[in-house]
């Protein structure tokens, strides 16, 4: 389902570049259902890179996929004309830390459809502070795991505030019952680390206890307004 979601974010037609792509089941997929017309598996890993390699071998995709062993971004070269890149299924900070690397591999020109694993908030600010807008925001629970998915674009500056980062700018205008089921249960986990921390107070960083207590504070207040009219 969640991959499912994710693909239900690629352009039509799309030279797709899914870094990080284990078995390579999204771009199979894609290509599969005839959604995009070529794609590349980026892994970093040797297993997940064979793994790949197989799927696509035994799907007869290897004129239309190109399977690559190589570190995020520098699995794409330009003549591949890449015009959307997925980085699914890793922490927000690891997707950051791969486009970061990654920038000079960037045309500006690509959709980046990204689905992290927590960290979402780094992952926006990063977004923000190289000029892409927030297109579409989207959230769903399974195997009682939330997952986030945020697709992006090279637009015109944008400015996101704290809380528009933490929770999403687009999240917080639809409040889906999605989003809002997910923030009621980190609530619950927020007033759990905050007890512990307020037994252990001398080890914690003040700044982490502000920090939490301020998030705590926004979720509440997220809460309580409820669903947007
Ligand atoms: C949990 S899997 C997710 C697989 C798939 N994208 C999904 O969403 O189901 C994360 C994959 O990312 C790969 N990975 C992590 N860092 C990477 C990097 N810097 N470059 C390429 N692949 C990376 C790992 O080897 C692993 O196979």
């Amino acid at each position: 389902m969640r991959l499912e979601r994710v693909a239900a974010q690629v352009p039509v037609g799309a030279r797709l570049a899914d870094i990080g792509s284990d078995h390579g089941y999204l771009p199979v997929a894609l290509l599969r259902r005839g959604v995009i017309s070529a794609a590349l598996a980026g892994e970093v890993a040797v297993t997940p890179y064979h793994a790949a390699q197989r799927t696509v071998r035994d799907n007869g995709l290897e004129q239309q996929i190109s399977v690559r062993l190589a570190d995020g971004l520098v699995a794409i070269e330009p003549q591949d004309g890449i015009t959307a890149i997925s980085l699914c299924g890793m922490g927000g900070e690891t997707i950051r830390d791969i486009l970061e690397r990654g920038k000079a591999r960037l045309s500006g020109q690509e959709l980046l459809i990204l689905q992290p694993n927590g960290g979402e908030q780094p992952l926006r600010q990063w977004l923000m502070d190289n000029g892409y807008r927030i297109l579409v925001e989207d959230v769903l629970r399974e195997n009682r795991f939330d997952y986030e998915i945020i697709v992006a674009a090279r637009a015109e500056p944008v400015q996101y505030t704290a809380q528009q980062l933490f929770f999403g700018p687009l999240h917080l205008q639809v409040r889906s019952p999605a989003f809002l089921g997910k923030w009621q249960r980190r609530l619950r986990q927020h007033q759990r680390t905050l007890a512990g921390l307020a037994r252990a107070r001398q080890t914690i960083p003040e700044h982490k206890v502000q920090e939490l207590t301020q998030q705590a504070r926004w979720i509440s207040a997220l809460l309580e307004q409820g669903q947007a009219l």
